[in-house]
């Protein structure tokens, strides 16, 4: 057994609110909470139990990153100057760069490659506090590839941070089809097989013009339903395309990206609850300048997280704290709704009820800040406060 004591902790406890505790403990056994509350009114059972001081320090929730494209090959610097040149990312995409310029880089990598460069990105989230992170595929567009991808992302965990892996096979068109339709009929026959070899906890898929229709989205959902699998949708990214009202539909955890997002899809989401996914990386990056909606999403209740996006075309950073502050100067959130939305509405959005709240029964994934209050993660940006990662009781992760 062992205690924190003596620091601030922003529990996050309940649905809104910080939860702050101020000269708070917390006390873990079996790599969960066991007790979280005034290192004053500490249980009996806490006493003989290995102590850790804080020294006042700030006590979060580990941060959870649930959308990411941590693993490819190359990278797409090139598109970053076009673009400043004025050509768009679907310009680009259309003339067989973006995705498809990684997808060549990563079926010409070995998974020894893969897992050197994903490993160096992950090691950066890590390091920036993240204790639970979603790895997406979609950069192989053929069972082999897809599978080394996803076997690189589950390797991720022995860095000490608990990945859950999402099959983003139907993320674009890859250059050996003509036909999109014969194309998700191959993405349909790869899910059992990557499902059996332990590969998938869900299933994504990317609803664009540049991408695929409702009707193909909906096909790869039918075959994720039968296979029990949960689904999620990069849904209304560049357009508004329908794409989150069918995802809510078929139940899905979230819909992510959402600037073009209509009111009856808003509607559709709040119904179903599925998680806004916002994502404020690709956001800069692409310089859109159709905002999510989030004061519709606030109104109806629609639980709204925070990921990094991270890939190398939309949303090339590594960094969730920079993440906070541009969902705040960016989309409007307040610090705390940034901060609920990279820690308990991220796990929400994988599925996942056991984390992102500093309260007994919960995993015991902390981070530990140099700071005094919570909303400065957000109001600071390219500063890393972070003084230690606890991961299920573990300092610096196990
Ligand atoms: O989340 N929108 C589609 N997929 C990724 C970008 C992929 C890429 O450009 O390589 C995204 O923005
Ligand atoms: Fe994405």
């Amino acid at each position: 057994m062992k205690l924190w004591r003596g620091g601030r902790l922003a529990t996050l406890a309940g649905e809104r609110g910080w939860g702050l505790v101020d000269d708070g403990a917390l006390l873990v056994d079996g790599g969960r909470l066991l007790w979280v509350g005034p290192s004053a009114e500490l249980p009996a059972q806490a006493a003989g139990a290995e102590v850790v001081e804080l020294g006042g320090a700030l006590v979060t929730p580990g941060l959870v990153d649930c959308h990411t494209h941590l693993v490819y090959g190359g990278n797409r610097a090139d598109e970053f100057e076009r673009r400043l040149h004025g050509e768009s990312y679907a310009d680009i995409a259309k003339a067989g760069g973006g995705i498809r310029s990684t997808v060549a880089a990563t079926r010409a990598a070995s998974e020894a490659e893969l897992l050197a460069a994903a490993r160096k990105r992950a090691l950066a989230l890590v390091h920036e506090g993240v204790t639970t992170l979603e790895v997406k595929s979609g950069y192989g567009l053929e069972l082999a590839t897809e599978a080394r991808m996803l076997r690189v992302a589950r390797r991720l965990a022995e860095l000490g941070v608990d990945v859950r892996t999402t099959c983003l096979a139907a993320h674009a068109l890859p250059p050996e089809f003509s036909a999109a339709d014969d194309y998700i009929d191959a993405v349909c026959a790869w899910l059992p097989q990557l499902q059996a070899e332990g590969l998938v906890d869900a299933v994504d898929a990317f609803c664009e013009h540049i991408a695929f229709s409702p009707a193909q989205v909906a096909r790869v959902f039918d075959t994720a339903r039968r296979l029990g699998l949960p689904v999620k949708l990069h849904a209304e990214q560049l357009s508004d395309q329908g794409g989150a009202a069918l995802a809510a539909s078929c139940g899905a955890l979230s819909c992510d990206h959402l600037e073009y997002l209509s009111p009856a899809g808003v509607h559709a989401m709040a119904q179903a609850g599925t998680v806004a996914v916002l994502l404020p990386g690709a956001f800069y990056a692409l310089k859109e300048t159709r905002l999510p909606p989030v004061a519709a999403l606030r109104e109806a209740g629609v639980p709204i997280a925070i990921a990094t996006d991270h890939n190398p075309g939309s949303s090339p950073t590594l960094s969730p704290l920079l993440m906070l502050n541009m969902a705040c100067v960016l989309f409007g959130l307040t610090p705390e709704e940034a901060l609920r939305g990279m820690t308990v509405n991220g796990a929400r959005a994988l599925g996942l009820s056991d984390r992102g709240q500093l309260v007994a029964g919960q995993r015991a994934d902390f981070c530990i800040w140099d700071g005094g209050h919570p909303r400065e993660l957000a109001a600071c940006f390219g500063h890393n406060p972070l003084i230690e990662r606890v991961s299920q009781g573990v300092q610096g992760g196990p």
